[in-house]
């Protein structure tokens, strides 16, 4: 396909990006400044953490994406057969390649001359390589994709063609705390109509070692993951942090039912952050709490579902119960007949 034609069917939109070095200032200021340490996970993905992640997905160890990307190639008929949609809008798109399973299936399947895809994420270099590989790949295609967080680019979405398929596969709704969880599905289900559908991919609970393992791989993968948030700090905070001097723990925590990950001091060190004119002094042992991923039960996917005004229409899982894909449809609130 010619790259004239490509263009055609493409476009993109940035939100904001002029805050987003003030906006690391604020997060960095609040999280690491203060105790217990943390870090925002979306800095994780520039382009070096955004190639890791891909990296780490590809791992033995890391069964979720294998086990997701099964469910899909298995049901994408019938979940394309069920929602009959005209826009697939996916949060947290990455570099699609579990979404293209669901786009093939459009593709083929829906009587429509166009199929139209939006795709959101950070991280904009990422969603302008895969739009260009999705649009030679399928003719009848446009891409629209948003550089930006879910919530502000979930509000930005207008004009799409309906019904929609919304799609927020990888488990990424496991990075959130709960409360953060029920509102960001509620932001989704504002946008939906009726019609729309939901398809959520979350990880379940299971076997402490085999979590643990998942984000500890043994190729090292994630370590380096982890650490590369420490270079996003250097980078564009002028911070002096040596990748040598900090290490990767990644615990499963049975209580609240999420792996914690932590990026731990191996020494007592002073950091310089030059940008901000400040330092921190890092006791050995002293850990930053930079992601947390979050497993579900059955009932407890429902219980979010329902608190963010979402229902379940179909529940797919693989028979070890590693994983759960779920389409989703809004709650209608009838009122009084
Ligand atoms: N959201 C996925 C999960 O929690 C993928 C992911 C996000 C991840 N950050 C990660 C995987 C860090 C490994 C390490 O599983």
């Amino acid at each position: 396909m010619d790259s004239c034609t490509t263009k055609k069917r493409f476009n993109l939109k940035e939100l904001s990006s002029n805050d987003t070095l003030s906006m690391l200032y604020q997060d960095v200021r609040q999280g690491l400044f203060n105790h217990p340490r943390s870090l925002p996970p979306k800095y994780f993905y520039d382009e070096v953490g955004s190639g890791l992640f891909d990296a780490i997905c590809n791992t033995q160890d890391y069964y979720p994406t294998r086990t997701e990307l099964a469910l899909l190639q298995k049901h994408s008929k019938e979940i394309i057969a069920i929602a009959n949609p005209q826009t697939c809008i996916e949060l947290g798109a990455g570099t699609s390649a579990k979404t293209e399973v669901l786009l093939s299936q459009m593709s083929t399947s829906l009587s429509v001359d166009e199929i139209k895809y939006v795709s959101i994420d950070v991280c904009k270099e990422v969603l302008v390589e895969s739009a260009q590989r999705l649009l030679n790949n399928y003719p009848n295609l446009t891409v629209h994709s948003i550089v930006g967080e879910y919530v502000p680019a979930i509000q930005a979405l207008s004009g799409f063609d309906c019904p929609a398929l919304f799609a927020f596969i990888g488990s990424s709704i496991g990075n959130f705390t709960e409360q953060q969880s029920i509102q960001l599905l509620t932001h989704v289900a504002e946008k939906m109509t009726s019609e729309d559908f939901f398809l959520i991919g979350i990880d379940r609970v299971k076997d402490k070692q085999i979590l643990e393992q998942a984000y500890d791989d043994s190729e090292g993968i994630t370590a380096k993951f982890n650490l590369n948030v420490l270079t996003v700090l250097n980078n564009n905070l002028g911070a002096n942090f040596n990748l040598n001097n900090f290490s990767h723990h990644a615990i499963y925590n049975e209580s609240e039912q999420q792996i914690e990950m932590y990026l731990v001091s191996d020494c007592d060190q002073t950091v310089n952050f030059t940008n901000l004119g400040e330092s921190i002094h890092f006791k050995i042992d002293e850990k930053i709490l930079t992601e947390i991923s979050r497993k579900y039960t059955k009932a407890s996917i429902q219980q979010l579902l329902e608190k963010s005004g979402l229902v379940e229409e179909m529940h797919l899982e693989p028979t070890n119960e590693y994983f759960s894909l779920v389409l989703a449809k809004k709650i209608i609130n009838k009122g009084y007949l």
